[in-house]
């Protein structure tokens, strides 16, 4: 069986620490099963990008508790080429990938109150499904019926490397800073008290470090294929 559009519930779950190669993964494959797609991490970058933009001290987590259900969020699925964020009408596809923002993520996404909202948000926009979701916390928390799980890894040095090559705009950002912030960025992600980075159980976890972007592609495809032949 083939797992075109005509399986609209088919979700597939992409999780993994930054850099292991998550987007252009989960990309590559909503556009060779022709799925929608959605960057749950854009989510958590755009209510950082807000709370910086009105002054709220990203550092305390009561304040962004308090502001959290003001930014109205909204994410653009249908074509994994042209995936767009924007808040409050304003697209921050661009803005939320600065370092600035990138360095004060983790502390937002910590506080339980961000992801009780985005996580519901999230739920809203895989709806019934077709959809290619990516983040931290998708197979374990978001989807946990999804059919397709996959915790996508890389070695830390393969990760920074590809981190500060997608950053060379930024003067500042050498593999090793990359690396160092990285590395603060993932023990926070992993240590927070509300839906940490964690593997799900039944998630097959592929190692990117070896592998071709297209080798990681077809492999997930595959699998895909597999668990929508098997339902
Ligand atoms: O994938 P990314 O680097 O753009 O994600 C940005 C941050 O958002 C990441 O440091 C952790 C957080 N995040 C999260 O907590 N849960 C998700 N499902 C996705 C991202």
């Amino acid at each position: 069986m083939n797992a075109g559009p005509q399986e609209p519930t088919l979700v597939v779950a992409v999780d993994g620490p930054s850099g292991s190669g998550k987007s252009s993964t989960a990309r590559g494959v909503a556009r060779a099963l022709r799925l929608r797609y959605l960057d749950t991490g854009a989510m958590y970058r755009a209510m950082t990008w807000w709370m910086l933009r009105h002054d709220v001290d990203v550092s305390d987590p009561a304040a962004v508790a308090a502001r959290a259900d003001e930014p109205v969020i909204e994410m653009t699925t249908a074509d994994p080429d042209a995936p767009a964020v924007s808040v409050d009408g304003v697209d921050v596809s661009g803005p939320i990938r600065t370092r600035e923002v990138t360095n004060a993520v983790s502390a937002v996404s910590a506080v339980p109150e961000v992801r009780t909202r985005l996580v519901a948000l999230q739920r809203e926009l895989i709806g019934d499904g077709g959809i290619v979701v990516e983040g931290r916390d998708i197979g374990t928390v978001v989807a946990p019926d999804a059919q397709v799980k996959v915790f996508l890894t890389a070695s830390q040095q393969a990760r920074a490397q590809r981190r500060a090559a997608e950053l060379t705009a930024d003067p500042a950002a050498t593999v090793s800073t990359t690396r160092s912030e990285m590395d603060t960025r993932d023990r926070l992600d992993s240590t927070r008290a509300t839906s940490p980075l964690l593997k799900a159980d039944d998630a097959v976890e592929v190692d990117s470090t070896e592998f071709g972007l297209d080798e990681v592609i077809a492999q997930i495809v595959k699998l895909a294929e597999e668990r929508v032949a098997a339902l």
